[in-house]
């Protein structure tokens, strides 16, 4: 396990010096901005976490802007700058016509050939007068002030979830969108449609000529949520994306390619996927089982040696930084740390400065808050850096691992406990109380049939076939929850689940 050594110190304002004593030796800091500072031990590297903003409000996208301040997008519609040396904050844009129900302005990201070309590009979720939502990019010119000049480049139809949405510029100038599957599962692996996929756009919103379907910007197909997108230092596109009750995947994307949602979920590994599994499907890279709820990704080089020639991964359900360490053709994941967890809550965006000191933001104010949070100050915008080497005698042995999927409790926060919460309320409007459920109350068996089936409610919110589980598994889950929620004792037995299954 990795420890926290260190509590908080804050100063008001001008250049301070605060000492921490840590069980083994004192360190110094200097800071000069009242930044919250903590330190966390690796293996060997100790890293410094300074909280650099604070009161913001979902912080989807962070992109590292020529002026080296932090360029950030709030779902309210609102673009702002950070000085990261200072944590100055200077808001450059509100849109008016954004939607927020669950989301709102997604991501952003700007020119790479800023000083021709000082363009912003942005997406977010707009309603239409006759009710429909869509999702719209449009690029806007900095002024030197100000985003100005809002252009619509390409707009797609949207939805209150499942828009995906992450942007990156290609070295030859393309726009790279990923966009979620918004629920439509027939048309995620047809080019006439947006959903599902990766696109690729023209920087002025036309259709390349060589994308590989002729008038379609779509590039590779089959995704499900992707909230990640990122080139890693050799060029190569990794998305990352939510899986369904299973299999959250990063995969690196590939001209042409179909990443297999909806027929698959994560590897070709079930039975009734191995059927559908056509020779052109390709494997993750890595996927979870229990679902983390994967969003930004950034690949990191730099001076935390345990860190280097990895992608760095935010999770929402999770709670925590995912370290996937890279193979060197970076193409294939070798290992993964688990850092953080449960510390920030959600997080939604990484940003790596080309100096390698990587920024994490937080998404606590989004629709779905986990257990705790917001606390008074989020959303945030935390800086890790490293801050020097542990001594050989002071180093912990041991990795951050996930726990072992086991215990009916477990069973309950891994899979159920995202939608109906650790306390079974729920979340109203989307996912029913199952404190007052008659159905978890009712009949075993048809109980079993629909944890097991899932089911599709009048909301649009679906609960997800659980048949993956085994006997085992789903019975004592099941059991867990009509204890702990119905108060019901008669146990749930792993022999009903096979008889009903
Ligand atoms: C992705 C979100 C999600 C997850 C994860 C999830 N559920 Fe659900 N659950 C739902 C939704 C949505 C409904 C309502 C479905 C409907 O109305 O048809 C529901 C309904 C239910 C009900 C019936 C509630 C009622 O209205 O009486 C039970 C019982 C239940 N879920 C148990 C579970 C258990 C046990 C797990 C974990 C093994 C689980 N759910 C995981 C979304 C989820």
């Amino acid at each position: 396990m990795k420890k926290w050594i260190f509590g908080s110190c804050v100063v008001a304002a001008g250049l301070a010096t605060c000492l921490f004593s840590a069980g083994y030796r004192a360190i110094r800091s200097n800071f000069t901005a009242g930044f919250e500072i903590e330190k966390y031990e690796l293996d060997s590297t100790l890293l410094k976490l300074e909280t650099v903003a604070t009161n913001l409000n979902v912080v989807w996208d962070m992109a590292w802007g020529p002026d080296n301040w932090i360029w950030f997008t709030d779902h309210d519609g609102k673009v702002s700058r950070l000085n990261p040396k200072t944590g100055q904050v200077i808001d450059i844009l509100q849109i008016e016509d954004y939607y927020r129900k669950r989301l709102g302005l997604m991501s952003m990201v700007l020119h790479p050939d800023w000083q021709k070309h000082p363009h912003v590009f942005i997406n977010y979720s707009h309603i239409q007068s006759d009710s429909a939502i869509v999702s719209k990019l449009v690029r806007y010119t900095y002024n030197g002030k100000k985003l100005v000049e809002p252009r619509l480049l390409y707009q797609i139809p949207g939805y209150l979830g499942h828009n995906g949405s992450r942007l990156v510029i290609s070295k030859d100038r393309k726009i790279l969108w990923a966009t979620g599957d918004l629920k439509h599962k027939e048309t995620i692996q047809n080019p006439a449609f947006a959903n599902g996929k990766v696109l690729r756009l023209n920087l002025d919103g036309s259709i390349p000529k060589d994308n590989p379907y002729p008038g379609s910007p779509a590039w590779a197909m089959g995704f499900r949520v992707p909230q990640g997108l990122t080139y890693s230092a050799n060029g190569n596109l990794f998305i990352a994306e939510h899986g369904d009750a299973t299999d959250d995947e990063v995969n690196l994307v590939q001209r042409r390619k179909s990443y297999g949602w909806p027929a698959i979920a994560g590897f070709c590994d079930l039975p009734e996927e191995r059927d559908n599994c056509p020779d052109s499907a390709v494997a993750p890279v890595i996927a979870w089982t229990p679902t983390i709820a994967p969003a930004g990704m950034d690949y990191y080089k730099g001076n935390i040696s345990e860190w280097n020639n990895a992608l760095l991964l935010t999770t929402l359900k999770d709670q925590s930084l995912r370290v996937l360490k890279l193979d060197a053709k970076q193409q294939k994941v070798t290992g993964e740390d688990i850092v953080f967890s449960k510390k920030y809550g959600r997080l939604r965006d990484v940003c790596v400065s080309p100096s390698g000191e990587i920024y994490i933001s937080t998404s606590n104010r989004d629709w779905n808050p986990a257990p705790n949070f917001p606390i008074k100050t989020d959303d945030r915008i935390i800086r890790i850096t490293r801050a020097g080497t542990i001594p050989k005698s002071a180093r912990h042995a041991g990795k951050n691992t996930q726990k072992e999927v086991g215990d009916a409790a477990s069973l309950y926060v891994n899979f159920c406990g995202s939608c109906h919460k650790a306390d079974g309320k729920g979340v109203p409007g989307s996912f029913p109380s199952l404190v007052t459920s008659r159905r978890l109350a009712g009949d075993k068996d048809a109980l079993i049939r629909f944890i097991l089936k899932g089911s599709q409610s009048s909301t649009g919110e679906a609960m997800p076939a659980f048949g993956f589980m085994t006997d085992a598994q789903l019975a004592a889950v099941s059991s867990y929850a009509r204890k702990q929620f119905a108060k019901i004792p008669d146990e749930i037995s792993e022999a009903d689940v096979a008889r009903v299954r």
